[in-house]
């Protein structure tokens, strides 16, 4: 890396400065993206773009949007690109989330496709191609474009940086699923995405199940030439390598909470059980948070004995308040959680526990280290990061984590309970399975999860990644271990 430079770029930044009053509070996103990303940008520095999401994100910048981060001890820039609020609702909440993220995640939420988002998402997709400094244009540049927000933007930048005589190699991981073939081309603009990701050197995706379904839909809907010894595209005499990245965490220690911080940490949230489950995700109908919900219902119905004993914390962030699939999803939980609640609580039990705002790291470690359990029951999720989250802060002999067989966390943590979150009865039972482990049982499972959580971790995602882009080659191990 001595010889290059790491250029990000996403549609989420990594710190967002929000004006309270007299007071500007910085606040880290709740997502896996960044999650994945920033120990990589605080080890090896860098430029991330991003969007501008907070009221003072240009107060708090130079002139030229840029600002050193971390706050506490500066190593890489972020510039902030500012879009109006058209162009907000266009890009972001439009095409990119009410259109792409229901495609991609197979959780039967409709996507939308209207012409003025598509138009919005092009023109966004340009201006940050623009948004590269002039000095990114050589070949020592390792360009990074992150997720579906910006699927046209490798083509763009191709293009702007058609008249170097070296241009930089540019790379686009695709942080959710990819569907099969039909699927995607429901999309009325799917081959030009295709085309503009294939402005890339290197796409990535979590698994190569999503790689496979990638080359399939690029055969179906593209003039291309596939190779399948390879895995490789080639369109307009320019070759895309596409392969599997499954992304980890920073797995750097936490501190370990005792027996008594844990019972203040409970005693200030008024949790009065002795089993905890807990449930930390981005309030989103992909996360299986209503059928969560059921589940707790369906195993204090057919478990009378965990009654009184058992709750689940959920902690969720607000998300994409603005889509009315999202609007949908929040009150269908309150009501779920009300129901359960009035039909098992009392005034000292609450069966769940919900805390539907916005929380930092810094507490999050600590609400995973309280659970004895924890559920991750997405409906589809590309990776899921909470899974290894989980695993990495709990104590092996307290743990056992509930995982969906439809995340990407799924392949690689064999050792999880792994359930079908639309069969409620199985997930119930499962919770009860989780609870009942044995102690050497559960330590063998936690054990063997944090090996690899350590060894794939967020280093290693990022390393192959690079690795791919300079060399055209993937090491053998990343492969086999994502296949
Ligand atoms: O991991 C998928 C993803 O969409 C990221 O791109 C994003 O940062 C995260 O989920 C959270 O979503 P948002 O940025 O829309 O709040």
């Amino acid at each position: 890396m001595q010889d290059h430079k790491l250029i990000v770029i996403s549609n989420r930044e990594p710190y967002i400065h929000q004006r309270r009053g007299e007071q500007i509070e910085v606040i880290r996103p709740a997502s896996g993206l960044v999650t994945a990303l920033e120990p990589i940008l605080r080890q090896f520095g860098g430029l991330w773009i991003a969007h501008a999401s907070g009221s003072a994100d240009f107060e708090t910048a130079n002139e030229r949007g840029e600002i050193q981060v971390p706050p506490s001890h500066p190593t890489y820039t972020l510039r902030r690109v500012a879009l109006s609020r058209e162009e907000e609702l266009g890009y972001y909440y439009g095409f990119a989330n009410e259109g792409l993220w229901p495609l991609c995640h197979l959780a039967h939420t409709r996507p939308i496709f209207r012409l003025s988002d598509w138009e919005h998402y092009q023109a966004v997709n340009q201006r940050f191609a623009w948004a590269l400094p002039p000095e990114s244009s050589g070949k020592n540049s390792l360009i990074l474009i992150q997720d579906y927000h910006f699927a046209l933007l490798p083509r763009f930048l191709k293009r702007r940086f058609n008249g170097a005589t070296q241009r930089p190699r540019i790379g686009l991981f695709w942080h959710i699923p990819w569907p099969n073939p039909e699927t995607f081309g429901i999309c009325p603009w799917n081959q030009e995405l295709l085309h503009g990701m294939l402005g890339s050197d290197v796409i990535g995706f979590h698994t190569q199940y999503h790689c496979n379904n990638f080359l399939e839909t690029c055969n179906r809907y593209l003039e291309a030439r596939i190779d399948w010894e390879k895995f490789s595209v080639t369109m307009d005499q320019h070759e895309t390598l596409i392969r599997a990245f499954p992304i980890g965490i920073d797995p750097s220690p936490v501190r370990t909470l005792n027996q008594q911080e844990i019972h203040q940490l409970k005693a200030r949230y008024g949790i009065q059980a002795e089993i905890v489950a807990v449930g930390v995700d981005r309030l989103d109908y992909t996360k299986g948070l209503v059928e969560r919900v059921e589940a707790i219902e369906r195993l204090l119905e057919k478990y009378p004995h965990y009654r009184g004993r058992l709750s689940l914390v959920q902690m969720g962030s607000p998300s994409r308040t603005h889509i009315p699939a999202y609007r949908a999803l929040s009150d269908q939980l309150h009501q779920a959680v009300e129901r359960v609640n009035t039909r098992f609580g009392s005034e000292s039990y609450q069966p769940i526990v919900f805390l539907p705002e916005h929380h930092e790291w810094g507490e999050i470690q600590y609400f995973y280290q309280m659970g004895d359990l924890c559920l991750v029951t997405s409906l589809h999720d590309g990776m899921n990061l909470v899974a290894k989250e989980y695993v990495w802060c709990q104590a092996a002999e307290r743990g056992a984590l509930i995982l969906s067989k439809f995340t990407g966390a799924s392949r690689e943590l064999t050792e999880a309970l792994i359930i079908n979150p639309y069969s409620i009865e199985e997930l119930a039972d499962s919770i009860a399975t989780a609870i009942e482990l044995p102690v050497a049982e559960r330590t063998r499972r936690m054990l063997a999860m944090k090996e690899k959580i350590q060894s794939q971790n967020a280093f290693h995602w990022a390393t192959h990644q690079i690795r791919a882009l300079l060399t055209g080659t993937t090491t053998p191990s990343t492969l086999a271990q994502a296949s």
